[in-house]
């Protein structure tokens, strides 16, 4: 089978981390995010996958190639600018070679999902649908697109980000379409997927089926998402085939020094020749390649940049660091924080608990 992969956002909630990095290829638990993705697809028989690309379009070829180290024939579609969902999708079906019987799936380019391909592949197959959505549910709706359906699976409707959300279950970002459902999309201008062509499809009496279940989901487009799906990674809460090797409470990377003094815990990733001083604390965090972590700082649920650096006594708790930003002693960044690439926050005299 063959697939098509949304990847051409610009990731702006993940600033400042994808200022140079699309957000599909964030280091995530010891592999770009994606390598997750692949893998997983892979293990559900998609042998061709043809890449829907916009932003730092050629970063994805340079990272994965023809894909046949990943057991994969890969395509590179670009847009000069950005097509939105839909567009983008029939932009990249050029590079189809299936039938218009076929059915194609098309996945966002940023979700972990423990979900059965297989069977929504043959859900969508055997009652003849011309595309079937992934559903999950959660708390809070209103951040997704809502999809109410009847006892049938059929979609009766498709709210994209509505502030009065009728159910918790949500688009999950995985399609299987018939592949003309995708040629009916109109080329070369801007559609969304979400606001045109699943709404299109409904009212104009087509066969939108859900499916529906309760595997590991997740979107990591936000700091705080971004790090618990690398967390889980590496906890095995989310199984992957792309992990680096066995990991347990934390995961080192090559020529990671980490003391036998400090204490790491919860999933964390420390990237390669990245450092962790003694009686530091690092908790369910991602620590990219050639940071510095000095002893007795404290780290928890935050992301610090490559070659980056926490001084001693610094505290940070949810908190993202750029690229070889310098975060003083005794500064404490809290919930949110977002420090931009290079800078350096001076030492300050107060020193705080590091108690998280
Ligand atoms: N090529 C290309 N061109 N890709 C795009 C474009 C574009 O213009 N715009 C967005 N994408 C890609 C993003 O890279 C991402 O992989 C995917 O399309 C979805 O975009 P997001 O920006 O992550 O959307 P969202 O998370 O707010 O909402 C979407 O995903 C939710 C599930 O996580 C929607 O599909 C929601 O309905 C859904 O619930
Ligand atoms: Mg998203």
């Amino acid at each position: 089978m063959e697939a098509i992969l949304l990847v051409g956002g610009q990731g702006t909630r993940l600033r400042p981390l994808t200022l140079n990095t699309p957000k599909p290829l964030l280091p995530t638990a010891g592999v770009p995010f994606l390598a997750h993705q692949l893998a997983r697809a892979r293990s559900f028989g998609v042998r061709r996958i043809v890449f829907a690309t916009s932003y730092r379009a050629s970063m994805f070829a340079e990272a994965f190639g023809d894909g046949s180290a990943f057991g994969l024939s890969l395509e590179y579609m670009t847009e000069e600018t950005p097509l939105g969902t839909g567009g983008a999708i029939r932009n990249a079906a050029q590079a189809l070679t299936c039938g218009p019987d076929a059915p194609v799936l098309v996945l966002n380019g940023d979700i972990l999902s423990g979900h059965d391909i297989t069977e929504q592949v043959a859900l969508h197959v055997s009652r003849g649908a011309a595309l079937t959505l992934h559903l999950t549910e959660v708390d809070d709706p209103t951040r997704f697109g809502c999809v109410p359906t009847d006892e049938d699976g059929r979609v009766t409707a498709f709210l994209e980000k509505t502030p009065n959300p009728v159910t918790n279950r949500i688009n999950a970002g995985c399609y299987v379409f018939t592949r003309s459902a995708i040629d009916a999309i109109p080329a070369g201008q801007v559609v969304s997927v979400e606001r045109e062509t699943f709404p299109g499809m409904i009212d104009a009496g087509e066969l939108v089926l859900g499916y529906a279940d309760r595997s590991y989901w997740l979107d990591v487009g936000t700091p705080a998402a971004f790090v618990q799906g690398s967390c889980d990674l590496v906890l095995g809460r989310m199984p992957s085939g792309a992990l680096p090797g066995p990991c347990g409470e934390f995961l080192a990377l090559p020529e990671a020094r980490v003391s036998p003094r400090a204490k790491i815990s919860g999933g964390t990733v420390v990237g390669p020749r990245a450092v962790v001083g003694a009686d530091a604390v690092v908790r369910g965090s991602v620590l990219d390649a050639d940071c510095v972590i000095e002893s007795g700082a404290t780290v928890a649920g935050s992301v610090v940049g490559a070659g980056a650096r926490v001084s001693s006594g610094a505290v940070l708790r949810d908190a993202v660091i750029g690229d070889r930003a310098v975060i003083g002693a005794g500064n404490e960044l809290l919930a949110g924080a977002r420090v931009w690439p290079g800078v350096t926050l001076p030492p300050r005299a107060v020193r705080f608990s590091s108690d998280v």
